[in-house]
């Protein structure tokens, strides 16, 4: 066949010309950088040009033992130390401010990182077994966040 400007188009007998596509066989694969491709266009998409965060937490003891772990962004550090095994953190009420089995201190820097505790946070801070710190809060109002990595919360040693 010949085009009316000259050019020439081969079509082969009883078959359409097929579009050209950017993918297929021309274009080598290689499966991690294709996935890698498609999870930062999702999360362009999603408006989120971060990666996920999943700060590493450590919980002290009296006795200077410690339990770290790496703990999703979101997740309430009650829930966190009850995950990771953490003796002395209960968190019986599951979080609803109700119980105060969730108590943990911590040094004065992080304790200004981390803000002062809510007023019902503060009222349930005074009915903690053993003795309330300056930097007490509880762990159930605390979430896990990408400012928090390498938080160090200290377990009082009352609740043991
Ligand atoms: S889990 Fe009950 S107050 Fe935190």
């Amino acid at each position: 066949m010949r085009a009316r400007s000259g050019t020439s188009i081969a079509i082969s007998a009883g078959r359409f010309p097929r579009k050209k596509r950017p993918c297929a066989r021309s274009v080598p694969i290689d499966a991690s950088h294709a996935f890698a491709n498609s999870t930062r266009a999702r999360m362009r998409a999603w408006g989120n040009t971060r990666r996920p965060t999943v700060p590493l937490i450590t919980w002290r003891d009296a006795d200077g033992r410690e339990i770290s772990a790496n703990v999703a962004s979101g997740t309430n550090l009650m829930r966190a130390a009850c995950d990771a095994g953490v003796p002395g953190i209960h968190g019986d009420c599951g979080g609803a401010l109700a119980c105060a089995t969730c108590h943990v201190a911590t040094d004065p820097v992080w304790a200004e990182r981390l803000g002062p505790p809510g007023p019902l946070e503060d009222e349930m801070l005074d009915m903690v077994d053993g003795e309330r710190t300056p930097t007490s809060r509880l762990s159930c109002q605390i979430l896990a966040s990408e400012e928090l990595e390498g938080l160090i919360l200290i377990v009082p040693p009352a609740v043991l």
